[in-house]
């Protein structure tokens, strides 16, 4: 009897890292090479390995004790795009499309698959892949948890940890220290991380992108707080939040990337706001990157597992253009097409809302 022929299926990490990607890497390939006898192929640097033609095998060693690992062992880009492809040519960035330089590195390797690891911009190029004829199934990540099609992200968990840790620090030096301090943690245009950690980390004020805040109903929640004896306050700020009428504050614009906006800023903001209209000293603390370093939270590791298992299942039977997802408590799947170009973002009937509102948290409305 023929034997059949060993399936060769590509991996990839797009976008920016989150803790969990070594969990995925790791349960897509184990579950594929011990149920599938299949040959994984590693590209490095997520869509930069895949148009420049730059890989790694990856064999049991390689993916045997990374399950708590942060990072990607694949590397990773934010900015590598093959359809919007940037690249500086006598200091200018220049765009072209290199899909068909990645169709054909894709060929090169004979792969039957390609598992795309990513949150909605790698998701996106996913499906753009796929209609090129590219056989590829998607699992979301992100810590902002934000990818349409999937209640879930891995990584989110164990950015909420983070930053419910460091409202717990900030609450202490805030009681000693008569202050308001404000925490601005990051969710892009979603406010999932400031809302989960602020109700874990029982803040005063939480202020998200969908709910625009009123400057004054802040200062007041201060003040009320300050005239009944509360000498501090917690405030948890979404980077993406935004005053009623106003703009989003922008660090940065990265050339050539996908989505070139950077947020960061508010957190300052609200704090020298806050100083200025009330009177009590304010500080603020930007949490930044360590919200997507480090070790996945256990729950982080089991998504992780799960939807890399998921995705493993769905090229092994040829389920391409599907994307592992996380719906009603349950491990499902969804077509890649429902995911692209989009964003999850808080429903101001959200439960957690409900809650938060409950326990006389505000959200500067
Ligand atoms: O999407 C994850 C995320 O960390 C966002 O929360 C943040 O806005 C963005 O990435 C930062 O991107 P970069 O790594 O390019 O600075």
């Amino acid at each position: 009897m023929a034997k059949r022929r060993m399936r060769r299926i590509g991996l990839l990490t797009g976008g920016g890292d989150c803790p969990g990607l070594n969990a995925v890497i790791r349960a897509v390939a184990k579950s594929l090479m011990h149920e599938q006898g299949a040959e994984i192929v590693g590209f490095l640097d997520g869509f930069e390995g895949l148009v420049t033609d730059r890989t790694m095998t990856l064999r049991w060693k390689n993916v045997s004790n990374i399950l708590t690992l942060g990072g990607t062992i694949l590397g990773t880009s934010n900015t590598a795009n093959p359809f919007q492809w940037a690249e500086k040519r006598r200091g200018k960035v220049i765009i072209t499309d290199r899909s068909q330089r990645a169709l054909a590195v894709f060929r090169k390797y004979r792969l039957d698959g390609l598992v795309i690891i990513g949150g909605d911009g790698s998701l996106t190029i996913a499906g753009g892949l796929a209609k090129l004829g590219v056989p590829v199934v998607g699992v979301p990540k992100t810590i902002d948890n934000d990818v349409l099609g999937t209640e879930l992200t891995f990584g989110f968990q164990t950015a909420v940890n983070v930053a419910t840790d460091a409202l717990d620090r900030l609450h202490t030096t805030a009681s000693s220290h008569h202050r308001a301090m404000v925490a601005e943690v990051m969710g892009r245009y979603a406010g999932w991380i400031a809302l989960h950690a602020g109700i874990g980390g029982g803040a005063d004020v939480i202020l998200i992108p969908e709910i625009p805040f009123r400057w004054e109903s802040v200062f007041e929640t201060c003040r009320e707080r300050a005239g009944k004896g509360k000498r501090f306050s917690i405030i948890c700020v979404a980077e993406g939040a935004a005053p009623d009428g106003g703009q989003m504050q922008v660090a940065r614009q990265v050339e050539g990337s996908p989505d070139p906006i950077r947020l960061g800023g508010i957190g300052r903001l609200v704090a020298a706001r806050i100083e200025e209209s009330t009177g009590i000293e304010a500080r603020a603390t930007t949490l930044g990157y360590v919200q997507r370093g480090g070790t996945p939270c256990p729950f982080d590791r089991v998504l992780a597992t799960s939807l890399g298992c998921r995705a493993a299942e769905l090229a092994a039977s040829g389920r391409w253009g599907r994307m592992a997802a996380w719906h009603g408590g349950k491990l499902t799947d969804v077509p890649l097409s429902e995911v692209a170009g989009g964003c999850r973002k808080v429903s101001r009937d959200d439960p957690f809302i409900a809650v938060a509102r409950s326990v006389g948290t505000s959200f500067g409305e």
